[in-house]
């Protein structure tokens, strides 16, 4: 396999892609004490967003919001990053991780899944039948047949296609920004319904409880078996209910290699800002290799017990979306490079 960098040329021309009409979220008391709030990554969370909102605004429960919402990309078959129609790894198959996290630190995930469109759904399962936190690959597999899901395929004949063409060259490189790329060549405007990845989500619900969700493919032509940081508890996701939540997207190797959504739940337990705290860990994958992280795409994302959020991302071009009775957006995160 060979793994070659991205070039400069290629990063500077991504930079300032929000350069025109940048509006950064105002996130000073975005919900007044006792009303949910949503947020997720990339601008698809939308879509994502709208359906958690239909639990949160009923009363329901954070952990119910965030499974339902995220079940939402996962069904989208033109989603190439999550679900069904995600990207297979070099041998062809959609492999999916996932895990969610509720306000009482129960937590469930799945790694290396085949053949489940709701990986986030089987997560839940863990958490909730077994003993277990994490249960991977076939074992995975075997779990949520016994349980009733159907097994797919979730090779979509698009996702093959490109697939077969990667190939020709088998050339490893992750992909900066793919989830926004339909995005910014379509019209440089949120919202665009082709946009897609990781989707990492948080919810505080009506009690001010805090759940969390993470769910994706992974990096597309990833080597067989690869695991990142979506379904790593600590790393793709934490809950801590006294304090808040954290959720990442990116290459999940810089992610897992600090541990980064726990890190950013920790600096928020210290008093800092949920932005802050996202850049703080930003901070801390390029104070560990300052010339890598120029080289790839990592963004956090945080709510804190306040309802107040914030994100922060190595690279222009990281969105995030936001729903609460008072707002549906989407917004640019701030960034180091
Ligand atoms: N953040 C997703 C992955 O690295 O697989």
């Amino acid at each position: 396999m060979k793994l070659s960098l991205l070039t400069s040329a290629a990063i500077l021309a991504r930079k300032n892609l929000f350069a025109k009409n940048v509006k950064y979220a105002d996130t000073q008391y975005p919900v007044m004490k006792g009303e949910p709030i949503v947020i997720s990554t990339w601008d698809f969370g939308k879509e994502a967003n709208a359906a958690a909102w239909e639990v949160l605004k009923n009363g329901g429960k954070a952990l119910d919001a965030v499974e339902t919402g995220v079940k939402v990309p996962e069904a989208d078959p033109d989603n190439q990053s999550v679900g069904l129609g995600g990207r297979p790894d070099r041998d062809g198959r959609v492999t999916l991780d996932a895990c969610i996290m509720d306000e009482n630190s129960r937590c469930g995930s799945v790694a290396c899944l085949e053949h489940i469109v709701h990986a986030i759904s089987v997560a839940r399962m863990v958490m909730e039948k077994t003993p277990h936190v994490m249960i991977v690959g076939d074992g995975a597999l075997q779990f949520a047949l016994a349980n009733g899901f159907k097994k797919e395929n979730l090779l979509t004949p698009k996702s093959e296609k490109e697939w077969k063409e990667w190939l020709k060259e088998s050339h490893y490189e992750p992909w900066m920004n793919v989830e926004n790329e339909h995005y910014h060549k379509a019209n440089g405007t949120p919202g665009n319904e082709k946009n897609h990845d990781t989707i990492g989500m948080v919810a505080m619900d009506k009690n001010g409880d805090l759940s969390g969700a993470c769910t994706t493919s992974g990096l597309a032509y990833k080597m067989h078996g690869r695991v990142g940081d979506s379904p790593i508890i600590g790393a793709g996701l934490y809950v801590d209910n006294e304090v808040g939540a954290a959720t990442s997207t990116g290459v999940g190797e810089e992610v897992i290699r600090i541990v980064g959504s726990h890190l950013v739940v920790e600096l928020m337990r210290q008093g800092v800002d949920p932005e802050t705290a996202c850049r703080k860990a930003v901070e801390r994958i390029v104070a560990r290799n300052p010339v890598a992280a120029k080289e790839v795409q990592v963004g956090f994302l945080a709510m804190n017990k306040k309802g107040e959020y914030g994100a922060y991302a190595l690279q222009d071009g990281f969105t995030y979306a936001v729903r609460s009775g008072k707002e549906e957006k989407i917004y640019p995160a701030k960034h180091i490079f």
